[in-house]
């Protein structure tokens, strides 16, 4: 099962697109084993942890996360064999807390503020995960922080090279970690180095493109700081997107091209279309479908 992370397929948008827009490509993680990108993360953190000798068998592994990394991570321990103790918060996807514990993990999930992402959240996860590890021989992988996390998605930039010929104008997608970002676009800028590289946040929290952090619904993306992975060398630029034209697309995805995705992948793709009006016909702008819209069911974006 490790072996069927990655090499996902590239497909082409074809009916949400405008004529005179450029060509728009989007990678569909959610053919990954648990449905997101975050198995590329949660193999590397663990793998290359095993290779330093900083993480060994008997040793519990300890995560904060907005709830993929959680999957991912308790599924990568269910087959290395490691106890898995997650930190997470009411605000999660219900299907996604349920999926870490269905992998075997052990989770401790703290109140929000009625179920919103507010810029305190992640840091109260943060302590509780550092709590959690002082109680015993554990790893922390602790992903904002963690270099392997953003070497994970090295992968993901080498598939993107093959899959495009090294033909790709922009590169884009919603920022959490930063993590698949940067990695993927670390390897992306040597095939393609012309590759200009936007990330996208809510606009009601769009902090790196120079606003103020606020409240929003996108799961697993702008935590209310700036990521420390977020590395402005590699990314050309920050912009917020509007949240609710997220949500309007990533049902249009379903309905015209066959997509079903998540609340990110929504943004994603309302950006993608916006860059691609700006650069016109003839280019190429390749976005990223993060994971599935199986785990947003009982929520508000596919509500009846
Ligand atoms: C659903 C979802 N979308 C987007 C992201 C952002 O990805 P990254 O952390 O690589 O920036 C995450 C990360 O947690 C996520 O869970």
């Amino acid at each position: 099962m490790l072996g069927a992370i990655g090499n996902t397929p590239l497909v082409e948008l074809t009916h949400v697109v405008p004529p005179d827009a450029a060509r728009v490509f989007i990678k569909l993680e959610y053919f990954s084993p648990t449905a997101s990108y975050k198995d590329r993360m949660a193999l590397s953190m663990i793998e290359r942890a095993e290779e330093r000798g900083t993480l060994k068998q008997g040793m519990t592994v300890v995560e904060y996360t907005g709830g993929s990394t959680g999957i991912s991570l308790a599924f990568v321990c269910a087959l290395k064999g490691y106890t898995c103790r997650i930190v997470t918060s009411d605000a999660v996807a219900l299907e996604k807390r349920r999926a870490m514990e269905i992998f075997g993990a052990k989770l401790d999930v703290l109140k929000s503020d009625g179920g919103k992402l507010t810029p305190d959240l992640v840091p109260r996860m943060m302590e509780r995960a550092r709590e959690i590890a002082a109680e015993g021989p554990s790893y922390a992988t602790d992903q904002f922080r963690n270099p392997d996390m953003v070497a994970g998605y090295a992968s993901l930039g080498e598939e993107l090279l093959r899959q495009t010929d090294g033909k790709i104008d922009v590169f884009c997608g919603a920022v959490g970690t930063a993590g698949m970002l940067v990695g993927a676009a670390r390897v992306l800028e040597r095939g393609a180095p012309n590759v200009r590289v936007v990330a996208f946040e809510p606009a009601t929290s769009a902090l790196l493109a120079g606003g103020a952090p606020g409240k929003h619904g996108v799961e697993g993306v702008a935590p209310g700081f700036v990521p420390p992975q977020f590395d402005r060398t590699v990314v050309t630029e920050a912009r917020g997107v509007d949240e609710a034209e997220g949500r309007r697309l990533s049902r249009e995805l379903a309905r015209r091209e066959g997509i079903f995705a998540g609340t990110s992948t929504g943004l994603n793709v309302v950006g993608a279309i916006e860059l691609a009006k700006e650069i016109g016909a003839g280019h190429t702008v390749v976005t990223v479908a993060v994971d599935s819209g199986f785990k947003y069911l009982a929520g508000e974006l596919y509500a009846r």
